[in-house]
């Protein structure tokens, strides 16, 4: 650990253009939390800073789509965003927005203190003259000119896979109006990385203890060899180029803003200076910004490591070259990508899980600790339903959970609901070092941001209680040794007192929870401002006196229910069956049930039928009444089809009858099976045709 110094977090400001999702979670913000209320804890000195990234074409695009304004998009998933991170615990200083006035005016001082820095050059762009945009990228489609794929990217074609521009695509179509474009030349401010190169090398060599999977992605960078980005772009929407530098370089600035991957991390500093505002001391933000003195931390995702390793940091050079000088990152420890049951996440084909959802069915703590299991730390990773189901029931509620309520229980049922003295005895005396020496490796974890080693050494800390629980057998030395039953259940209920400062920074709401059952004051809150005396230097002492009155018990986890993540799947299912349903155009496919064993599907007992005679029922809307021989048998049956065919095209047909289902009565009358029908996309009930002798089984 670096002693002494601010500690300055950052996680990548998300897009207001979508809902959060469980993927944005285990890049960006979850381990930044975690790291920060660890941090708080601590009693260092933290600023933990976040917002909205409210530009950028896509966002332009879809509120082109919506037929509304970018401002309404964003207003509208700002609020989601900013409500569904504080309902899952993140606990940022500040969360901003980028399309603020401090913003606006940070990202111009930073553009026109560079300006001198960058390469201003004319080209030829597309532009939609309908929609009225310069078509970047993704949104321009056409013949690509290698493989005549005729729905070719602007940027690649996905068929040869070759990298492209958009002029260079035969037979272009906007993706926006479907207009023809037309190329115009324009002029932008380009960011010369090439020639800053051996500069950036020079830095990151210095970093030999970032992830390798950061550390791998700038190296095939820099063996590709860094180019110009452009810095500009023309958009009805973003932070305008100061007019003065558009001017000066005989531009029109009429319509040109800045880029969104240059405003949105100089987003961090503006947030900052909003939250100094916010604390009456407006230049605060400069202490942790503007100093060597502190350590910042970028959380990113693997798909923003290139902004926050390179670009960003060139720019932070650049400015400090001409004006104030700002720290470097100490780390970007960026995360890979969390798929889900399997399938890459994707949300335009519905494959994802809503943050805001999953805290409608699941507490905020199990969500965070099963997403914690999966963090994609060192690869891409599999979030399952099946898998949220057994972390929460095996390890929080059986491990966790179970040490905590069994200590309580016993407590209050045995001992007056009061903290007995402790003796020494040698395995209290092993049972804390066990939990200190877990301690001790779960503190360098989080401070090296190893989320997933650190939850293990925090669950191997509750199961060694739960094993001295066992050997100590208080519920028999209640009978026959009382001073040795009191010790042990003294030395869990400090080890219980220990966790709720240990679990916090993983699990906020529970470690409230346990506290307010041991009714233990004065541990600081990690969210900000937190005071309090106990922090996790004093996680590990003795936190709870001898005659000290527990609170009320209650279970601290519940386990999830098979049915409730059976809903979740089924849910992920539907959403995607809808999403392809819209692309195509159609009405979604039924998403298909779960698996059955073959034993299930013996159960049925199918069978050809003939209908002998089919008549509406009266007053009923939706039955016909049909008479079928079964060759063994005649049956009456009442099928539930008459909004989707005649009495006339049942009558005479050889049908598949479910033969054995139970008989049940409908409109007063017996039914005594069921005829099979296929339902379409739309719903329509067509007959099924079984050419064969009545009676033969169907299997
Ligand atoms: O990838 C994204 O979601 C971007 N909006 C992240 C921006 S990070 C930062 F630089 F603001
Ligand atoms: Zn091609």
């Amino acid at each position: 650990m670096t002693e002494n110094k601010r500690i300055l977090v950052t996680s990548a400001l998300p897009y207001a253009n979508g809902p959060i999702h469980l993927g944005h979670l285990a890049g960006a913000y979850l381990p930044a939390d975690v790291f920060v209320r660890f941090q708080r804890l601590r009693g260092e000195d933290v600023v933990y800073v976040c917002g909205s990234d409210e530009h950028g074409a896509a966002i332009v695009i879809k509120a082109l789509k919506d037929g509304t304004t970018p401002q309404a998009i964003v207003d509208r998933y700002h609020e989601m965003a900013e409500k569904d991170f504080a309902a899952f615990g993140m606990s940022f200083d500040h969360y901003g927005r980028t399309s603020s006035p401090t913003h606006r005016e940070t990202a111009r001082e930073w553009f026109r203190t560079i300006a001198e820095d960058f390469v201003l050059k004319t080209e030829r762009q597309l532009y939609d003259p309908e929609a009225k945009l310069f078509l970047a990228d993704r949104f321009v489609i056409g013949t690509c000119p290698n493989c005549q794929h005729p729905d070719a990217y602007g940027d690649q074609c996905e068929k040869c896979g070759s990298a492209l521009s958009p002029a260079e695509l035969i037979d272009p179509r906007s993706t926006v109006s479907d207009a023809t474009p037309e190329l115009r030349e324009v002029s932008h401010w380009y960011l010369p990385m090439g020639a800053h190169q051996a500069r950036l090398e020079e830095w990151i060599a210095t970093k030999t203890h970032w992830k390798s999977n950061v550390l791998g992605q700038i190296k095939s960078w820099f063996t590709l060899g860094l180019g110009d980005r452009a810095m500009t772009r023309d958009l009805p929407w973003g932070v305008p180029v100061p007019e003065d530098v558009a001017q000066a370089a005989g531009v029109d600035p009429e319509g040109k803003v800045l880029y969104v991957w240059f405003d949105a991390p100089i987003g961090y500093v503006s947030a900052s200076r909003e939250w100094a505002e916010a604390q009456g001391d407006p230049d605060r933000w400069k202490t942790y910004w503007q100093s060597e003195d502190t350590r910042l931390l970028h959380f990113i995702g693997k798909d923003n490591i290139v902004f926050h390793t390179l670009s960003f940091p060139l720019m932070m050079m650049l400015h400090g070259d001409r004006g104030a000088k700002y720290v470097l990152p100490e780390n970007v420890p960026a995360n890979e990508f969390l798929n889900f049951e399997g399938k890459k996440l994707s949300t335009s084909r519905g494959w994802a899980v809503w943050l805001g959802e999953a805290l409608e069915a699941f507490p905020a703590d199990y969500l965070r600790y099963a997403l914690l299991r999966a963090l994609p730390e060192t690869k891409d990773s599999d979030f399952t339903w099946a898998d949220f189901q057994a972390h929460v029931n095996n390890e929080l509620a059986d491990n966790l959970g179970n040490f905590i309520n069994r200590t309580v229980a016993f407590c209050v049922k045995y001992l007056d609901g009061t903290v007995p003295a402790i003796e020494e005895r040698d395995d209290v005396t092993a049972l804390f070092a066990a939990a200190s020496e877990h301690a001790a490796a779960l503190t360098l974890a989080l401070d090296e941001c190893r989320m997933r080693d650190a939850i293990n050494e925090l669950m191997s800390i509750s199961r060694a209680g739960n094993k001295f629980f066992n050997d100590a057998e208080p519920w028999r030395t209640r009978r026959d040794d009382l001073a040795h039953c009191h010790t042990t259940i003294a030395a869990c209920l400090q080890l219980c007192a220990s966790l709720s400062i240990y679990i916090d920074p993983f699990l906020p709401f529970t470690a409230q929870r346990l506290r307010a059952i041991l009714r233990l004051e004065g541990v600081r809150d990690s969210r900000p401002g937190g005071e309090g005396e106990l922090g996790w230097a004093e996680a590990g002492g003795r936190l709870l006196s001898p005659g000290h009155a527990l609170g009320e018990p209650e279970i601290l986890v519940r386990k999830v229910e098979d049915a409730e993540v059976t809903a979740q799947r089924e849910l992920m299912e539907k959403r995607a069956a809808e999403a392809a349903a819209a692309a195509s155009g159609g009405a979604p496919y039924t998403p298909v049930k779960d698996d059955i064993v073959y034993d299930d599907f013996a159960k049925l007992d199918l069978r050809v039928g003939k209908v002998l005679v089919a008549e509406r029922v009266k007053k009923s809307k939706k039955l016909i009444r049909c008479e079928v021989d079964l060759g063994f048998e005649r049956r009456q049956i009442l099928a539930g089809v008459a909004e989707h065919m005649s009495a006339e095209d049942l009558q005479g047909a050889t049908v598949v009858v479910v033969a054995n289902l139970a008989p049940r009565k409908m409109m007063g009358m017996e039914s005594q099976g069921m005829l099979l029908m296929a339902e379409d996309r739309e719903g329509k009930l067509v007959r099924l045709e079984a050419p064969s002798e009545p009676g033969s089984t169907v299997s």
